[in-house]
């Protein structure tokens, strides 16, 4: 039990977010909720980077002030966050008057220790990316990544001495292992820093949308900069020290892994600077297209979060991007497995194995948990293979790798359907045989609660309707794993209510 605290990368919000920008939340909610089942105290922060010159320069074509057109767009995120059941603490917008106060004091600390000087800049930049691009990555002049033709920017910046950081950033990623991850990134970023870093420019004089320099007012905080510090700014940099000492270090940052030279090398050059320690973990995570093609709302092809949410129910959302993106890897969403799997594992496999344990106990054990009249070997197997697959479920979801934790609480539902098949206890209710009827429903409705405490970081409304069922009411104090993870807690003559249908099932359909 301590603290834990989390964040995502904040959106651009220039246009409304797509379900890849939600796999990155739910991602992080879902781990924050495990967090918090554990025992963690644990602060969740998300928000929108709205210093752009996209936004700037869409404001101004529509005739707005850039904070009122943000203020236009900010409602399509937490609305998108709500419908997928996101439990954030802080939404941080970078015009918070908090976050502003505390760019300006990291940018002090790191001028006085000499490390920010003036020079002249020239170079292609990707207003897409808001960074500048080397002329041999452009393709036809365009930027690979957004095809979005470079403009050339010629002016008068400050720049950071992120050379001078190499070795030191180096050396925390050698020592602390998990410092960044997956390990495919953490190669990537070390070939990056081997083939030498160069310094940064940090600031901009064309525009007027920005965070002035506190040392020079006539220019303002290049955005990455400004939108980085967000990490230290909801954690109370510029304001109570005391909770600053409690939040910081950040446990974890999920990014995508478009950025990690951003997270990986310039974050740490500039919290090394400025004399504040590291974020403890990195996550950087695979990149999501749909039907194969990147997903994007200029070129049409997105899945608006809050749409999916409403036909599917926010679970089936959260089950399967988690489910389908891989630890270390991308994944292509398509409607059809996206309703296979929602037919095939929430409808079928879990959801009527939870209603057949719930009706069946209600028909043959007169509506209440029975107790294990005679204890036998066969019931032993049964505890072991389920505590053994939670101790497995909780390994894989310390170390962030929520697909195969996942999969860890699939093989249980496998599991204990395979048990109904061979138990049978319609034929043991037949014959007559009720104590050995009583030790099969124990276990299953045992076994549905553990099955329910794993699943409840991925689809909190499912396990809460179980939890319902079964009449408990796990505890948010002690946090719902410690109290829920002893096998045998039902109380035995504890009243039992049907469910329904908890993933009704449903005709494929394209939004
Ligand atoms: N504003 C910056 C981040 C600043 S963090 C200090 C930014 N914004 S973004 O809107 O372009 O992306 C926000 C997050 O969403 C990033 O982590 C990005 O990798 C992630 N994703 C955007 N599109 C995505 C997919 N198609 N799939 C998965 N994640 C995606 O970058």
């Amino acid at each position: 039990m301590g603290k834990f605290y989390l964040t995502t990368a904040i959106d651009y919000v220039n246009a409304p977010p797509h379900l890849g920008h939600a796999y990155e939340k739910v991602c992080a909610d879902v781990i924050n909720r495990y967090r918090k089942a554990m025992g963690d105290n644990t602060f969740f922060c998300t928000g929108v980077d709205e210093h752009s010159l996209n936004v700037y320069r869409q404001a101004k074509a529509k005739n707005m002030s850039p904070r009122q057109y943000c203020d236009e767009m900010v409602p399509a995120f937490k609305l998108a966050w709500q419908s997928l059941g996101i439990e954030y603490d802080r939404f941080i917008r970078t015009t918070d008057e908090d976050h502003i106060a505390s760019v300006k004091k990291l940018l002090q600390k790191i001028y006085d220790k000499g490390d920010i000087y003036k020079d002249k800049y020239k170079g292609w930049y990707c207003v897409s990316c808001e960074a500048y691009l080397q002329e041999s990555d452009l393709i036809e002049g365009k930027c690979p990544i957004h095809n979005r033709k470079a403009e050339w920017l010629e002016e008068e910046n400050y720049f950071f001495r992120l050379s001078g950081y190499s070795e030191k950033i180096l050396d925390h990623i050698n020592k602390c292992g998990n410092f960044i991850t997956p390990e495919a990134r953490k190669n990537e970023i070390i070939n990056i820093i081997k083939s030498g870093l160069q310094d940064i420019s940090i600031s901009r004089a064309s525009e007027g949308w920005g965070i002035e320099l506190p040392f020079d007012p006539a220019q303002t905080v290049y955005v990455w900069i400004d939108a980085l510090t967000n990490y230290i700014s909801a954690a109370g940099f510029s304001g109570d020290k005391r909770r600053f000492k409690e939040l910081w270090p950040a446990d974890l940052h999920v990014i995508g892994k478009d950025i990690t030279r951003f997270h990986c090398i310039i974050w740490p050059a500039m919290l090394l600077s400025a004399g504040i320690s590291l974020p403890l973990r990195i996550y950087a995570h695979g990149f999501m297209t749909l039907e194969g093609r990147k997903m994007s709302k200029t070129e049409n092809n997105f899945i608006d979060p809050k749409n999916i949410a409403e036909a599917a129910g926010s679970d089936a959302v959260r089950y399967f991007i988690v489910k389908e993106m891989p630890y270390d890897d991308d994944m292509d969403f398509t409607w059809d497995r996206f309703w296979l799997r929602y037919n095939t594992h929430l409808a079928n496999d879990f959801g009527n194995l939870s209603s057949r344990i719930l009706s069946m106990a209600e028909k043959y054990c007169g509506n209440r948990i029975p107790g294990f009249s005679e204890r036998g070997k066969e019931d032993d197997e049964f505890k072991n293979v389920f505590c053994g697959l939670t101790d497995k479920y909780q390994k894989l979801m310390d170390d962030c790798r929520l697909s195969s934790a996942l999969d860890c609480a699939w093989e249980l539902v496998a599991f204990a359907n395979k048990y109904v098949e061979t138990s049978q206890p319609w034929k043991l209710h037949k014959a007559g045989q009720n104590g050995k009827l009583d030790n099969v429903l124990r276990n299953l409705l045992e076994g549905l609660r553990v099955i329910s405490v794993l699943l409840y970081p991925f689809m909190p409304v499912a396990s809460h309707k179980i939890w319902k069922g079964l009449g408990i009411k796990p505890g948010e104090k002690q946090g719902i794993f410690s109290e829920m993870k002893p096998w045998g807690i039902l109380p035995e003559g504890g009243m039992i209510e049907k469910t329904g249908m908890i993933f009704p099932r449903k005709e494929k359909d394209k939004l």
